[in-house]
C-alpha cells in the first residue's frame, strides 16, 4: 500500500481530472482564435499563440515553484521552518524577467497593430462601405463604373459582402442608430461602427469561400441575429458575380418592378406587411416580406416553393387558398397581380 501522503496526492489529482472532464468538448472548440484565413487574422492568431505559450510557461514555473516550496519547506514535527528575509539575486530575477517579457509583448503588439491598423496603405485594392443598422449591415460597393446600375446608382447589398480573393479591402464603417461592431473572425479583427464617426478596418481572404461574422456590440433585441456573410470569390469569377448582382439589383429598379412596388405601397398591402426600408406594416399577424423570395414557403407553409405561380394564386384570392385568413381578396386585375408578383420575386 502507498504511504498516506501519496494516496492523498493521488486522490487530489483524480478529483481534479474528474472535475475537468466536462470541459473537454469546450476545449475542442477553443478559446483558440478561429482558423485564420487571411493576413490580419493570421497576425492576430500569431500574437495570441506567442502570449498563450508564454503564459503557460510562466504558469508552470510559478506554480511549480510554489508547489515545490510548499512541499519541501512545510512545517513538520521536529522540523523548524527556516526564517530568512531578502534574497537579492531572486528578487532581481523575478523583477527583471517579467519586465523584459512585458516590454517585448508591448513592442510585438505595437508591431502587429501597425500592420492590422494599416487600412489606408497604398496597397488597398478596393473600398466598401458597411453601415450598421438595427439589425443588419448594408454594404455599398465603390462608385466605379463596374458597380453602376441602370438608374445611375451603384450596387448595394443588405445581405452579403462580396470580395475578390487576395485583395486588400478596406471596410469603412458607419452606424445609423446605435453602436455596432463588425467582426469576421477568420479574416480580420473587430471594429466598432459608431454613429457620427468614421472608422475602418481592412481584410483580405487567402482562399475563396464563405466566411461568417457577427455584430459584436450589444445593439438591442436583434443583436444576436445581426450576422455577416462574407463571400470571397476567385479573382477571375468576381466580375461574373458583379454582373449577376447588377442584374438582380436592376430588376428591383426596373420599370416593371417599380410598378409593383408602387402598388404595394398604395394598396392595402403596406398597411399590414413590413418590407424593411419600404413599409412598416401595423398588423402583427402579417408576415414580414423583406426576404419573401428566399423563403421556403408562404402562407405558413401552405404554398411552397415561393414562385410566380404560388404567389399569383395567393394574391389573387387569399380566402380561396386559406379559408378564414385575415388577408382579403382585393379584387386585383391580372396586370396588378403580375406587377405585385414581379416585385415580390425580387425580395430575396
Ligand atoms: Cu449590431 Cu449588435
Amino acid at each position: 500500500m502507498f504511504p498516506v501522503r501519496i494516496r492523498v496526492a493521488l486522490g487530489v489529482v483524480t478529483a481534479l481530472v474528474i472535475a475537468l472532464v466536462p470541459s473537454v468538448p469546450a476545449l475542442a472548440e477553443g478559446p483558440w482564435p478561429n482558423d485564420p484565413q487571411g493576413p490580419v487574422a493570421r497576425s492576430i492568431a500569431e500574437l495570441y499563440w506567442i502570449m498563450f505559450v508564454a503564459a503557460v510557461v510562466v504558469l508552470a514555473i510559478v506554480d511549480g515553484a510554489i508547489i515545490y516550496a510548499g512541499v519541501k519547506f512545510r512545517e513538520r514535527p521536529g522540523h523548524v521552518a527556516q526564517q530568512f528575509h531578502g534574497h537579492n539575486m531572486l528578487e532581481l530575477t523575478w523583477t527583471i524577467i517579467p519586465t523584459i517579457m512585458v516590454v517585448s509583448f508591448s513592442v510585438l503588439s505595437w508591431q502587429k497593430l501597425d500592420f492590422i491598423n494599416n487600412s489606408r496603405g497604398g496597397d488597398v485594392g478596393m473600398v466598401i462601405q458597411a453601415e450598421g443598422v438595427q439589425w443588419s449591415w448594408n454594404f455599398s460597393y465603390p462608385q466605379e463604373d463596374r458597380f453602376r446600375l441602370n438608374d445611375g446608382s451603384h450596387l448595394t447589398d443588405a445581405q452579403e459582402l462580396h470580395i475578390p480573393v487576395g485583395m486588400k479591402v478596406r471596410i469603412e464603417l458607419s452606424a445609423r442608430d446605435v453602436i455596432h461592431s463588425f467582426w469576421v473572425p477568420s479574416l480580420g479583427g473587430k471594429k466598432d461602427a459608431v454613429p457620427g464617426r468614421a472608422t475602418d478596418l481592412w481584410l483580405q481572404a487567402d482562399r475563396p469561400g464563405t466566411y461568417k461574422g457577427q455584430c459584436l456590440e450589444f445593439c438591442g433585441d436583434g443583436h444576436a441575429d445581426m450576422l455577416i456573410t462574407l463571400v470571397a470569390h476567385p479573382v477571375n469569377e468576381y466580375a461574373a458575380w458583379i454582373d449577376e448582382a447588377k442584374v438582380r439589383a436592376n430588376r428591383f429598379t426596373s420599370e416593371e418592378t417599380k410598378r409593383g412596388r408602387e402598388l404595394f405601397r398604395s394598396l392595402a398591402c403596406a398597411g399590414c406587411h413590413t418590407i424593411d426600408g419600404l413599409t412598416a406594416g401595423k398588423f402583427q399577424g402579417a408576415p414580414n416580406l423583406t426576404h419573401v423570395a428566399s423563403q421556403p414557403s408562404i402562407v405558413g407553409g401552405l404554398l411552397s416553393p415561393v414562385n410566380e405561380e404560388n404567389l399569383r394564386r395567393w394574391i389573387s384570392d387569399p380566402p380561396a387558398v386559406k379559408p378564414g385568413t385575415a388577408m382579403p381578396n382585393l379584387g386585383l386585375s391580372e396586370q396588378q397581380v403580375t406587377d405585385l408578383v414581379n416585385f415580390l420575386l425580387v425580395l430575396e
